[in-house]
């Protein structure tokens, strides 16, 4: 496995993938790598001859006072978990030569991108659709996986991907949970033990509101919204949920009347423990 920082060496090292025939799988990540992040190499690797892992603490999707500086990294520790995995190259550039002085283009996905999680994280996904656009100039993949745990970031790739005709197959792997059903996250090791005790209770809340929905029958939105809030308040007092949100996931807006729905839903929600964010999602066809 090898690790490669500059920006030009890694374009010649995938022109020469390319020109020898070789499938080039690229997995962008932020570090401190976790079984999800796995999942992707691993499904990377199945399908691609060359796999490359971006570790990158991207600057530009971190709101003023959001976590940049607190964000956990651990080179070392990720560089193993790389190895042991399979990965063949980590990119891992300085922010200095990603945003020369100067820096000034950004790639922006409209609407999509200013709802949900873009509403409470406003100019979050310019940054995301930005450093993304720069890393597949720059890994030029054949393939690129991300997660469902970020449900509107695959969403706003792929229609990215797609209105630029950007030359590259876009994969969506599953969410890795914990044994509680806690989707893994960097940032849960922010979390102390209670806390990640009563963070499981998402997971069985989201599984919850599908339940309601396609089991029990109940067409009325907010009568769902209102019973997994009432859920999550009861089960992990220490929360506070930022939103809940019942969307149509091809358009991301909401839906009201689930009678007359036909299509895929995104039932997404943000939820505080302390100064921790936490973002999970269940998705499926109605
Ligand atoms: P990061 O949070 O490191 O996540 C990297 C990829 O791993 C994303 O596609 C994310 O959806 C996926 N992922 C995270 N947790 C997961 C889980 N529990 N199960 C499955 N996949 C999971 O997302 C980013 O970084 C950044 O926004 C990035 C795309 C790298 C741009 O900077």
């Amino acid at each position: 496995m090898k690790v490669i920082k500059d920006i030009k060496a890694f374009q010649q090292i995938a022109d020469y993938y390319r020109a020898a025939g070789k499938k080039i799988g690229f997995v962008p990540t932020m570090g401190y790598l976790h079984e999800g992040h796995v999942s992707l190499i691993l499904a990377a690797k199945d399908e691609c001859d060359i796999v490359v892992v971006s570790i990158f603490v991207n600057p530009t999707q971190f709101l003023p006072g959001e976590d940049l500086n607190e964000y956990p990294r651990d080179f070392l520790r990720d560089f193993h978990i790389c190895k042991n995995a399979g990965v063949d190259y980590i990119f891992n550039p300085e922010k200095e030569d990603m945003y020369p002085e100067g820096y000034s283009t950004y790639v922006s996905v409209n609407e999509i991108s200013d709802r949900l999680e873009g509403k409470y994280r406003p100019g979050h996904f310019l940054g995301v659709t930005t450093i993304v656009m720069k890393f597949f100039n720059i890994v030029k993949p054949h393939y690129a996986y991300f997660g469902q745990k970020d449900g509107q970031q695959a969403v706003i790739i792929k229609r990215m991907v797609n209105d630029l005709n950007f030359d590259v197959n876009i994969r969506i792997c599953k969410t890795m949970r914990d044994e509680n059903g806690l989707a893994m996250s960097s940032r849960n090791l922010y979390l102390n033990e209670i806390e990640k005790k009563q963070a499981s209770v998402l997971n069985r809340a989201l599984n919850e509101a599908k339940r309601l929905i396609m089991e029990a029958g109940i067409n009325d939105t907010k009568i769902v919204r209102d019973e997994i809030r009432k859920y999550i308040e009861s089960e992990a007092p220490l929360s506070q949920i930022q939103y809940i949100s019942i969307t149509d996931n091809s358009t991301l807006r909401k839906v009201k009347d689930l009678e007359n729905f036909k299509g895929e839903i995104l039932i997404s929600l943000a939820v505080y423990f302390r100064k921790t964010r936490l973002i999970d999602n269940v998705i499926f066809e109605k």
